[in-house]
């Protein structure tokens, strides 16, 4: 062992495990790129400002969960706690928006970090794969994105996960409600910290988990009650084509999210087999922070889908994933002379699309037949000395047992053919 250890609230992925992170960010991506979401990839920091207007400074993610630095030139960047600011700023950088296609709409998969207090599912370092869409104001585009998460987390069998619906409103009705619940929030009996809170952020005493707080919320006035008429023709749009899909939803009046930017539509997609961190997604409208940013008005769309929470509840529901196979042939030299050739015949099955591996370090027959049956491989194929005199190689199949001389010059056709 080293005397290093991953840093607290992150882990290391490793195989075979490490293979299931990649078939479902693939699984999550896969209906994106089938419906016009181009790839983007941004850098892990940006300057902090952007997080800190973009996601809102009163945030737990702004306050306390950046990981925020002044570098040696003298700029105050953050590693990103999240991926829409960044990829907002970096549409409009490049004038995506301009070109006259709209919404401009990007998928994106990568690391965020946030320094939060770790537990099961809640980690320093996590990975999302995400979906913007900019640059609309329509229904169907809000309801899309919905459609297309359920599709993802359906490929890959997950079964037990909830959509929650609410709409936040807009610039007309949300401080109407803020105000109103604000005016409740003051009347109760909570602590300092709660009732700042309640001045600078309201919303969020909603999202309080602690039973103390939400005992005393059940008379909270209700978002949905002071939406105005265009959120309101807005939200029932979204959830009449969202219903139309077949998708199954729950309307969720409380549903707050931790980040300030979103706009009438949010939701969450939560996991009942995942204790206290049941959120395996979210997202949302956000229709102003184009120009929070410093951008022109760019009314949009989005969510991101925890990678490691996907795989904590597919685990919480025993899904066995098909993985892609790593190794079909496990090639077997006994001898320099084998090894030559037999290296040679590893390299053109790999050419031809063949996932091979070798016996490497000079291993004896038991040895490495014990490494070709734990490689997963479905046939070994053994080279002697004797072998390459009859111009034969032995092709052994690991499941059967059955052991056949094939031809050197025969065999790579050979296995192509079986493997199909
Ligand atoms: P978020 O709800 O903060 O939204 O994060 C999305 C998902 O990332 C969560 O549902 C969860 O699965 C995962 N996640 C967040 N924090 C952690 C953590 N500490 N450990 C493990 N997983 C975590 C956003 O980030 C928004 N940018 C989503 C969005 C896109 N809204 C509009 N467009």
């Amino acid at each position: 062992m080293s005397t290093f250890k991953a840093p607290k609230g992150t882990y290391d992925l490793l195989p075979p495990e490490s293979a299931k992170y990649l078939a479902v960010r693939e699984a999550i991506a896969a209906p994106l790129r089938g419906s016009g979401y181009g790839y983007i990839e941004t850098p892990g920091f940006e300057n902090v400002e952007l997080f800190a207007r973009g996601v809102g400074e009163s945030t737990d993610i702004v306050t306390k969960e950046m990981y925020a630095f002044e570098t040696k030139g003298g700029d105050r960047l953050a590693l990103r706690p999240e991926g829409t600011a960044s990829v907002l700023r970096a549409a409009l950088e490049a004038n995506l928006h301009k070109a006259g296609n709209l919404p401009v709409k990007l998928w994106y998969s990568g690391s965020y970090y946030r320094y939060e207090r770790p537990q099961k599912g809640r980690y320093r370092h996590f990975s999302q794969v995400g979906a913007e869409a900019i640059g609309a104001e329509d229904p169907a585009l809000d309801a899309e994105l919905i459609i297309l998460a359920d599709q993802a987390y359906r490929s890959l069998g997950l079964q037990n996960f909830r959509i929650l619906l609410n709409s936040l409103g807009d610039k007309e009705c949300r401080p109407v409600y803020r105000e109103a619940l604000q005016n409740f929030l003051r009347g109760l009996d909570l602590d300092e910290d709660t009732l700042r809170r309640a001045e600078i952020n309201p919303l969020r005493v909603l999202d309080d988990k602690r039973e103390s707080v939400q005992k005393q919320l059940g008379d909270a006035p209700l978002l949905r009650d002071y939406l105005c008429d265009a959120c309101k023709a807005y939200h029932e749009e979204v959830r009449e084509l969202v219903t139309a899909a077949g998708v199954v939803f729950e309307d969720d009046p409380k549903l707050v999210r931790g980040l300030d930017y979103y706009t009438r539509t949010t939701f969450e997609f939560v996991h009942d087999g995942l204790g206290s961190q049941s959120a395996v997604g979210g997202g949302g409208r956000y229709d102003g922070l184009s120009e929070m940013i410093g951008g022109p008005a760019l009314p949009s769309v989005g969510w991101a889908l925890g990678v490691d929470r996907t795989v904590l509840a597919l685990e919480a529901e025993g899904v066995e994933l098909e993985l892609p196979v790593t190794t079909s042939v496990f090639a077997v030299p006994l001898g320099d002379e084998a090894r030559r050739v037999l290296f040679a015949k590893v390299t053109e099955l790999r050419k031809n699309g063949v996932a091979a591996d070798f016996s490497y370090g000079g291993k004896g027959l038991k040895a490495a037949m014990k490494a070709a049956n734990r490689s997963g491989a479905r046939y070994a194929l053994i080279l002697g000395e004797r072998d390459i005199e009859q111009g034969l190689v032995q092709l052994k199949d690991l499941e059967s047992g059955e052991q056949t001389a094939v031809g050197l010059n025969e065999i790579v056709a050979e296995l192509e053919s079986r493997l199909g």
